[in-house]
């Protein structure tokens, strides 16, 4: 699924950037070669203005605006450099590469999907439910505040979890989903524990699951090793390294070895 990786930054118009809860910013840029190429489950490298900040910050794909060539992405403010973001205005612009990474595989013949993004592993769930053919069920977990809910039941059940039961069920989505049985092939993103929690599901239960990793990254394109993770495969140790940017970020839960 890996693609020819074009290297050169994009310089793009800023459409709006806005809060959608507190602390997350949805940005909407104006780049329609890239919009043009463009895979659920990719990502997009922004780029700081700042002259400290060289590494670029890694942020999923949330939606395509096709029609007008504009990409959505969703960033919540962790550090320094998705700060500076939160303070860039529409008409600025900003310097991006991309895309990357091996997006979701949507050939799976199931038919019936469970989709499961937990925090900032939400956004790409919205492309994915857009382009995968089949009944979705979605559960969306989050700390407290709840966002991207209504733009999710356009393409299925929308379950949230709220870690203090501010909305929706109170605890995990695993526990949610384990509650539930829900069953479907799987497609997931968010924090490892959770990743991790839906990988022994899976396996409990037989399923299909494809994990989406959001591991800290450097370059962000393949070329600094910054960003490996064990997979497991035919070798001596019977595991090796992959790197999330290139090979990933989405893999077979099958094949994850977390730390
Ligand atoms: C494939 C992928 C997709 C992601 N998608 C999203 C998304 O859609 N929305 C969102 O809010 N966040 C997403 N993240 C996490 C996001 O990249 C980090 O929150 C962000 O880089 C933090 O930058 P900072 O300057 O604010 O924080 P700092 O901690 O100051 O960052 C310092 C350095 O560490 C890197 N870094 C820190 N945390 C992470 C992390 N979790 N992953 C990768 N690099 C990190 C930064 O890129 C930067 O180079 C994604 C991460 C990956 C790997
Ligand atoms: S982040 Fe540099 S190789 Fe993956």
């Amino acid at each position: 699924m890996n693609q020819s990786i074009n290297r050169s930054r994009t310089v793009c118009k800023i459409i709006s950037n806005r809060p959608l809860v507190d602390q997350v910013f949805e940005i909407i840029l104006a780049c329609p070669e890239i919009v043009k190429k463009v895979r659920p489950g990719q990502f997009i490298n922004l780029y700081c203005r700042h002259s400290g900040r060289l590494l670029p910050r890694p942020i999923s794909v949330c939606e395509v605006d096709l029609r007008n060539g504009h990409l959505h992405l969703i960033y919540a403010i962790l550090g320094k450099g998705t700060e500076e973001f939160s303070g860039y205005k529409a008409g600025e612009t900003m310097e991006i590469m991309g895309p990357f990474g091996n997006g979701f595989n949507l050939d799976s013949s199931d038919g019936n999907y469970l989709i499961i993004g937990g925090g900032v592993g939400t956004p790409p769930m919205v492309e994915l439910c857009k382009q995968l053919k089949g009944k979705k069920t979605i559960v969306a977990g989050f700390r407290d505040n709840p966002y991207l809910v209504d733009r999710l039941k356009q393409y299925g059940d929308v379950y949230i979890t709220t870690d203090n039961g501010s909305a929706g069920f109170k605890g995990h989505v695993v526990e949610f989903i384990e509650q539930r049985g829900l069953k479907g092939t799987i497609y997931a993103c968010g924090p490892a524990p959770m990743l991790q929690g839906i990988q022994a599901y899976a396996k409990k239960h037989g399923l299909q699951a494809y994990l989406s990793l959001e591991e800290r990254m450097g370059c962000g394109f393949g070329a600094c090793v910054g960003c490996v993770t064990k997979v497991v495969a035919d070798t001596d140790t019977g595991w090796r390294y992959k790197k999330v940017c290139k090979d990933g970020p989405v893999f077979d839960a099958g094949e994850v070895l977390f730390p």
